[in-house]
């Protein structure tokens, strides 16, 4: 419809609605008659609007791996001026992680206490560890939040890669390019890299959790052996439906780029977006709709099968990064030790807590805390969890009211300064595993 007059844009058409799928190829406009028909580019698209193809993946990847959006915007996002460094000192710290050296330590830290001072997103993340490299799309970052205020003014995107953002308290609205929704604590939002967005918290403070991905993209694992069905279905994922603001008004967009934050200043705001069609969009998943899958014999299984999402490395089964949780379930294994066992992992892991108790660990371990088992380091049940466990009735019984994740990598986890230094650290962590008694084998 290249030389239809052009009608007001309504901004409020579909605010709130929300489309079923992951991955999915979307369809959705703002406006009628704001998305092109038949083509990507037509030479005259509706309202004026300017075209913009947003890729996830390189262009020639295999169909199956490919995602990229459309976007039909009042402005071009090319229209910027310089970007200069971001002058305010955050915690927020990037690959390759060389503050200090790792160590095997086993480590766990106490919740994160609100700042006292009013603090947004961009400035709230504190960077706990991470491993690979931002340049060659390898390996993720793990940052926490604590924050009180409301992005006013202000956008951020990150370059670097996606960010897997889970609420621990309070919830975060996502005003996206794509449109906007909230996320509070048991949901978790992906926000591909690249897209812009602004939190707001409409309900005051929130807290918890960022993993910020470098490599493949996040993806639902394979179901192998489960079938068809099973663990987080495709069609629980949500993504907005196209909405925007026609905003005149300056906003500072704020880019983490190789590790650094960049600055601009733009004339207009960067969320006016009309239409946009494609598989690249920000989601959100409600983890209580996970299909928990467990023994119904004996032994616990591994906990990939609690798997939400992966990002793949090239080596077949050796993740770059899966995202895991521990939601409420049934345990009915009999003459079996139900919590995990000890281990010894090539892979190493980094907790948290949403909410609940974490059933290995019989205190420590609070919601909006985190915990980091690296490579090879020796960890399981502590003392007391193995004490009870080991003579419990073996009745079915319900864990529930918990849900606790784990980001597990497949590179060391090496810690920031702020995380080794901070005095939520928990010092006596190795304690938990004291006083076990030696197995009498004569
Ligand atoms: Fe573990």
């Amino acid at each position: 419809m290249p030389d239809q007059a052009m009608p007001a844009l309504d901004t409020e058409v579909r605010v709130g609605t929300m489309m079923s799928g992951f991955g999915n190829h979307f369809a959705s406009e703002a406006v009628a008659g704001a998305l092109p028909v038949g083509r990507n580019a037509p030479q005259r698209p509706a309202f004026g609007l300017y075209t913009e193809q947003l890729s996830g993946t390189a262009f020639t990847v295999p169909r199956a791996e490919a995602r990229r959006s459309w976007l039909y915007r009042l402005r071009p996002t090319a229209n910027h001026p310089a970007y200069r460094a971001y002058g305010k000192k955050t915690l927020l710290r990037s690959a390759p992680f060389d503050e200090i050296p790792p160590s095997p330590n086993r480590m766990r830290w106490d919740p994160l206490a609100l700042p006292e001072a009013p603090t947004d997103f961009v400035d709230g993340l504190i960077t706990y560890g991470g491993n690979g490299d931002v340049s060659d799309g390898r390996g993720a970052a793990l940052h926490l939040y604590a924050v009180t205020a409301s992005m006013q003014g202000r956008a951020f995107g990150n370059a670097d890669g996606e960010l897997l953002i889970i609420p621990q308290s309070g919830t975060l609205r996502l005003v996206t390019e794509f449109g906007r929704f909230d996320v509070s604590p048991q949901l978790v939002a992906l926000i591909p890299r690249g897209v812009r967005f602004r939190v707001e918290l409409p309900d005051g403070p929130a807290r918890g959790y960022v993993c910020e991905n470098y490599g493949a993209l996040f993806r639902l694992p394979d179901l192998g052996p489960i079938g068809a069905n099973g663990l987080a279905n495709p069609r629980d994922f949500e993504t907005p439906a196209a909405w925007f603001e026609d905003d005149d008004s300056p906003c500072e967009v704020i880019q983490k780029f190789q590790g650094g934050l960049w600055t601009t200043t733009l004339d207009h705001g960067p969320f006016d977006v009309a239409a946009w069609h494609g598989n690249l969009a920000p989601c959100r998943y409600d983890l209580r709709r996970f299909n928990t899958i467990n023994t119904v014999s004996f032994d616990h299984p591994d906990p990939s099968i609690f798997t939400v999402l992966t990002s793949p490395t090239d080596t077949p089964g050796r993740a770059n990064c899966d995202f895991v949780i521990f939601p409420p379930r049934w345990m009915v294994a009999e003459d079996t030790f139900r919590p995990p066992w000890f281990h010894r992992n090539v892979m190493s892991e980094f907790m948290g807590l949403i909410h609940g108790a974490y059933d290995a660990k019989a205190g420590g371990f609070a919601p909006g805390g985190a915990s980091l088992h690296n490579q090879m380091s020796g960890h399981g049940p502590d003392q007391a969890s193995h004490a009870a466990a080991s003579m419990a009735e073996l009745k079915p019984h319900k864990i529930d009211n918990t849900m606790a994740f784990m980001l597990e990598t497949s590179a060391v986890i090496r810690p920031t300064r702020f995380a080794v230094e901070s005095p939520l650290m928990q010092l006596d962590y190795d304690d938990c595993w004291a006083g076990f008694a030696k197995a009498a084998v004569r």
